[in-house]
């Protein structure tokens, strides 16, 4: 953006010593206040990465609790969340809120990645904020994965087996691989111990990713819901007060939905077979991961024949991986040159089928492996990669798309008479 942005201006002495020696402050007006320009028209959809991160900071906080009294053994992990639940101060508050907490991450995350399909936010310039979201929904699925077996019911149990048992697919190093990940020949203690050690790491390591991830768009500066690069003073508007309080506002929702499900119902979505203690020697019936991963869970088992030499266990391994490589190619396999999805009405229609396919995926994922769920699924998985690998890259070819506006008041937006790149000063309105 050539924009020229609020600079930072210490008033008093002890904020100008501080800049002189650690310009934090500084640090802070340029990427969330005054010094950090947004597009004045950012819809509600905007708010979802402000409340992935929220969400994230909730997940820390009620981790490191848990962590205090939790036991990482085989012997008394489940017992050790037991006993948080009913001897602990507030401990259940604290593990359902990190229960509830991880659905409500992951539901902030879906949309956040979806609405950046919707409206092109992949595109030129910003490949590099999508490549980096995509490391982040990896390090989160490995994440939630690797938490939810440290419960260590029957389900975190036997999840763990289905998911290392994907690596023996591996030709000739396979088995090795599983054993030398479980730390034996099945989950046990050494298994839970260093489960908890990653599970433990990886939200800084995400931390970390965030900061490059707002690094990266700081750099090429928000988009916005037309798709066309803002260059007027009148277009844009300081982050802080305008979008800080409208993430606010996001973020009272976002808790009320946090405390409805805490309070009312935190068991909605977890699976009754996880508050039996893990027991090796029976299997339940029917073994699923958390809803966030059914869609993915349903590629998996989507592949039933073995062909081309390949059995079909491994076609399911390659499939589920490359149903989560191909968002780092999006911004290549979607070539079109209008960036929105507000002016492509072909798009916009393919775009809902997936929408809808990633709900069936989601279905057919929470059922057990047999018909008609199978079928549907491998329809489902079908969409799936033609949405990515052929609708995407053949579209532009015969898609009319509606004529894009040239400027943000062109779109419907109104015109504004003052340049709202400066913070309002005291006592003056927007
Ligand atoms: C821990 C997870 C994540 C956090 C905390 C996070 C945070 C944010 C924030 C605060 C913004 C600016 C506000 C907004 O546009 O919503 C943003 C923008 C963006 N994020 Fe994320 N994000 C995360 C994961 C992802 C993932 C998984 C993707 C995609 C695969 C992604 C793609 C993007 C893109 C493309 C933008 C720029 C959108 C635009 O300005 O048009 N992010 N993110």
């Amino acid at each position: 953006m050539t924009i020229p942005p609020h600079k930072y201006q210490p008033k008093y002495r002890f904020t100008k010593w501080l800049d002189d020696r650690l310009p934090l402050i500084r640090l802070f007006h340029d990427v969330m206040g005054g010094g950090y320009l947004v597009p004045r028209n950012l819809s509600w959809l905007w708010n979802f990465g402000a409340l992935a991160g929220i969400a994230l900071t909730l997940q820390i906080v009620t981790g490191l609790a848990l962590a205090m009294h939790y036991i990482a053994s085989s012997s008394e992990a489940f017992n050790s969340i037991e006993a948080i639940m009913r001897y602990v101060n507030l401990g259940w508050l604290i593990r359902y809120g990190h229960m509830v907490g991880a659905s409500l991450f992951f539901a902030a995350l879906y949309i956040h990645m979806l609405r950046g399909v919707y409206y092109g936010s992949y595109k030129a310039p910003r490949e590099m904020i999508w490549l980096i979201g995509v490391v982040l929904f990896m390090l989160s699925m490995a994440t939630a994965f690797l938490g939810y077996t440290l419960a260590w019911g029957q389900m975190s149990y036997w999840a763990s087996q289905v998911i290392t048992g994907l690596f023996s697919v591996v030709p000739f190093f396979g088995e090795h691989i599983r054993i030398w990940v479980l730390g034996g020949f099945t989950p046990n203690t050494a298994t839970v111990n260093r489960f908890f050690v990653l599970h433990f790491t990886l939200p800084f390591v995400i931390l970390g990713v965030v900061g490059l991830h707002i690094w990266a768009l700081h750099r090429k500066g928000s988009g916005n819901p037309t798709g066309i690069e803002v260059t007027k003073a009148e277009d844009v508007v300081p982050m802080h007060p305008y979008y800080i309080a409208k993430d606010a506002v996001a973020v009272g929702v976002f808790l009320l939905i946090f405390c409805s499900l805490l309070f009312f119902c935190p068991n909605i979505v977890s699976d009754p077979d996880n508050y039996v203690p893990a027991n090796n020697l029976v299997t339940p019936p029917h073994i699923k991961p958390e809803w966030y991963f059914w869609p993915f869970y349903a590629i998996l088992r989507s592949f039933t024949v073995d062909f081309l030499w390949v059995p079909a266990k491994m076609w399911g391994v390659i499939g589920m991986g490359l149903s989560v490589f191909c968002w780092f190619l999006l911004p290549w396999l979607d070539n079109a040159p209008v960036r929105s999805g507000r002016y492509r009405p072909l798009f916009r229609l393919f775009f809902l089928f997936f929408l809808l396919d990633m709900a069936i995926l989601g279905f057919c994922g929470r059922q057990p492996a047999e018909e008609p769920w199978i079928r549907l699924g491998q329809f489902a998985s079908l969409y799936y990669f033609a949405f990515f690998f052929v609708i995407l890259p053949v579209l532009p070819v015969f898609e009319k798309t509606l004529p894009v506006p040239k400027s943000l008041e062109e779109s419907g937006y109104p015109k504004t008479t003052v340049p709202l790149n400066q913070p309002p000063k005291k006592g003056e309105g927007a």
